[in-house]
């Protein structure tokens, strides 16, 4: 959807002598977040046994995430309203104690003037939609739904990364137009405008999701470089089948590596 540079989907790398595995990686996830120095940009990776990983096409995707609470619960079939309706119900709330994250675009317009009609609270994301889909999964982040439509890519990062969490995401991707859809076909997905399960975007199997700030985010810290040749990262790492949740946080040295630019 950008011209960040990128690997080409079915780039082999590695020594190719381990297991083969899928890998689904966003290095820089929040470009622009880093270009404005904004918060919540990371790099992010997901790792499964071969042919578990949906290969998402570039394009966008519609996006219903949310926690252990709501898994099962709702469908991103559903208006809206209903969804919220049934959400709060489920966490045993009024529909206006609900807090809502969604990236803040013009295309989310509609699903705006909803949210703010039924009275949610709305956090609006500037972006990073890895982050924001995770969220309502998050303990203690305070988000009960993630809404609105995103990178097809990232949802499938998401996706691994809520397994993890015991959440959930739905989707469903947007093709704009008959080239996105032929690309869709091209890559095996027989009926483009289907609902994305949890199993349709990352199988049945393990996997493995790793995340580093780049600059501070809600769950991670940034990279911050000190005078000493080190370099400080937060990481967190998790696994699907265990749901073991693991916050590594590091210092590099990095000698004779000019850390602070004059
Ligand atoms: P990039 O890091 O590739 O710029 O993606 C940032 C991001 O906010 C994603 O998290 C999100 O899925 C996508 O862009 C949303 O796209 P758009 O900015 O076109 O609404």
């Amino acid at each position: 959807m950008d011209e960040a540079p990128m690997l080409y989907i079915g780039e082999e790398v590695g020594s190719l002598n381990g297991p083969e595995v899928d890998v689904a990686v966003d290095p820089l996830e929040g470009t622009d977040l880093v270009a404005k120095g904004l918060n919540n940009a990371m790099s992010v990776i997901a790792v499964a046994n071969e042919g578990n990983l949906l290969h998402a096409p570039d394009m966008y995707m519609e996006k219903l995430a949310v926690g252990p609470a709501l898994v099962g619960v709702l469908s991103i079939s559903d208006p809206l309203e209903i969804t919220l309706i049934k959400a709060a119900e489920k966490l045993n709330k009024k529909v206006s104690d609900l807090t809502v994250m969604i990236l803040d675009r013009a295309r989310h317009e509609e699903k705006i003037q909803t949210l703010r009609k039924i009275g949610v609270r709305i956090k609006f994301l500037s972006d990073g939609d890895v982050a924001g889909a995770m969220a309502p999964a998050f303990p203690g982040a305070g988000i009960d739904l993630y809404v609105g439509s995103g990178g097809a890519p990232e949802g499938v990062l998401a996706a691994a990364a809520l397994k993890c969490l015991g959440g959930e995401l739905q989707s469903r991707l947007i093709p704009a137009d008959g080239i996105e859809y032929d690309r869709c076909l091209q890559m095996g997905i027989e009926n483009p405008y289907k609902v994305l399960s949890m199993e349709d975007m990352i199988g049945k199997e393990d996997v493995i999701f790793a995340a580093t700030g780049i600059t501070p985010g809600e769950f991670l810290g940034g990279v911050k470089y000190y005078p000493d040749e080190r370099a400080e990262t937060h990481s967190i790492v998790m696994r699907a089948k265990t749901k073991t949740i693991r916050f590594i946080r590091t210092l590099h040295y990095l000698p004779n590596k000019p850390l602070i630019h004059k």
